[in-house]
């Protein structure tokens, strides 16, 4: 089992990455269950692979599980979503000492999450992610949030869990489309600052995505110990160093909100194609060379991620994808920082990008 700290003044917690953590649940997270009753949010895919293990062991160690379970999706994560998570932990009686525990990807992970924040103004929560994206970004970092009408997690807050347990047993169950969305948040901390971790993806990624637990423990320790040196660095993402993060991600949002955020294109699969076009207009603005531009596009596309635009068969054009970017929550007093890169593993904040630009851009490559 790898551990990696997050070491925050007066929040520091661990993120516990091996085999076996949900089936021995009750004793990873004994210092944190100190009623008999546990409340576990999850959704009904997760519910059907991991309530019995979870469970078990909780019972096994005299608790009494008792869950919530959501429609699996983005749509949980909504005013809805909230409203059914806090009253549920209120008729559950959960105190502010109380923990809840999250079983989920990123989307039971963030509405617990939230929940628990506003709940009696702040519960614990343990996340037990069960993505790899889960397990490699949202569950560490303390971001939670729903969506509204208006757009994707804009109401949420800054809220740490207490522990981290991420089962790499869990990707098993996983479906594979799942797992490669995921494997573009690990090659992302490659491609943003450890040229020597973008070389393992290229030569890992093949038995990581084959589930080879030993290259599946390196690479989620590996992401989980480069996000939580930004965290650490830049909790609230304040000085520039946490939105690195986002590489990939101002791209990918706009593709996103062009697909409806839905099924058509996985987040994952956003930023993927997001991280490409961000290293290809890195080349355009001179900063990267092209050959390292397509090195990264070449690991998108060897992980069967999509790697360029005219596959996703949009029927925009360039401004169009350019205007979803002005909804971007990183909007900043009307200017748009993008990440681009100045090398493999050299991500930086470029404030100076003009969207004409990058519409344009964006029309060579959809041609
Ligand atoms: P998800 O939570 O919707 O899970 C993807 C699908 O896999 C769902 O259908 C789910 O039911 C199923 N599933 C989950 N675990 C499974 C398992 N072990 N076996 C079988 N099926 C399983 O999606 P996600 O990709 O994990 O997370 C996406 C969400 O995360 C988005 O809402 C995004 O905004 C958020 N996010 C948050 C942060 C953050 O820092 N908080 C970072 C990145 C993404
Ligand atoms: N997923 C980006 C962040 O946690 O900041």
């Amino acid at each position: 089992m790898a551990v990696i700290p997050v070491a925050l003044a007066g929040r520091s917690y661990e993120v516990r990455i091996g085999s076996g953590l949900l089936a021995d649940v009750a004793s990873e997270c004994a210092p944190f269950l100190r009623k008999q009753r546990v409340p576990i949010v999850t959704d009904r895919n997760v519910e059907a692979k991991w309530r019995a293990v979870v469970e078990a062991s909780l019972i096994a160690a005299g608790k009494e599980p008792c869950w919530l379970v959501h429609e699996p999706g983005e749509g949980a994560k909504s005013w809805d979503g909230l409203a059914r998570t806090v009253e549920w932990l209120l008729a559950e009686e959960v105190e502010r000492g109380d923990h809840v525990l999250a079983l989920g990807g990123g989307v039971i992970g963030d509405l617990t999450g939230f929940a628990c924040a506003v709940l009696k103004r702040g519960c614990g929560f343990v996340q037990l992610p069960t993505t790899l994206l889960a397990q490699v970004d949202s569950s560490v970092g303390g971001k939670t949030a729903i969506n509204t009408p208006a757009g994707k997690n804009l109401v949420g807050s800054f809220h740490q869990p207490s522990l981290v347990l991420a089962d790499l047993d869990a990707l098993a169950t996983l479906p594979t489309r799942e797992m490669r969305a995921g494997y573009a948040e690990v090659l992302k901390y490659g491609v943003l600052g450890d040229a020597a971790f973008f070389d393992w993806c290229a030569a890992n990624a093949p038995a990581l995505l084959s589930g080879d637990k030993s290259a599946q423990e390196e690479a989620v320790a590996r992401s989980v110990a480069a996000k939580a040196r930004i965290v650490a660095e830049d909790e609230r993402e304040t000085t520039g160093v946490r939105a690195l993060l986002n590489l990939g991600h101002t791209f990918g949002h706009a593709l996103e909100a062009e697909t409806g955020f839905s099924d058509r294109l996985l987040h994952g699969e956003a930023v993927a194609l997001g991280m490409v076009l961000a290293a290809r207009y890195s080349a355009r603005r001179e900063l990267i060379s092209s050959d390292d531009a397509e090195r990264v596009a070449q690991q998108v596309a060897a992980a069967e991620l999509p790697a360029n635009l005219p596959a996703l068969g949009l029927t925009c054009n360039g401004q169009r994808l350019a205007d979803h970017m002005l909804h971007d929550k990183k909007m900043d007093a009307g200017t748009l920082p993008f990440v681009l890169l100045k090398g493999i593993g050299q991500a930086f904040l470029a404030k100076d990008v003009e969207l004409a630009d990058v519409a344009q851009f964006l029309d060579d490559q959809l041609a």
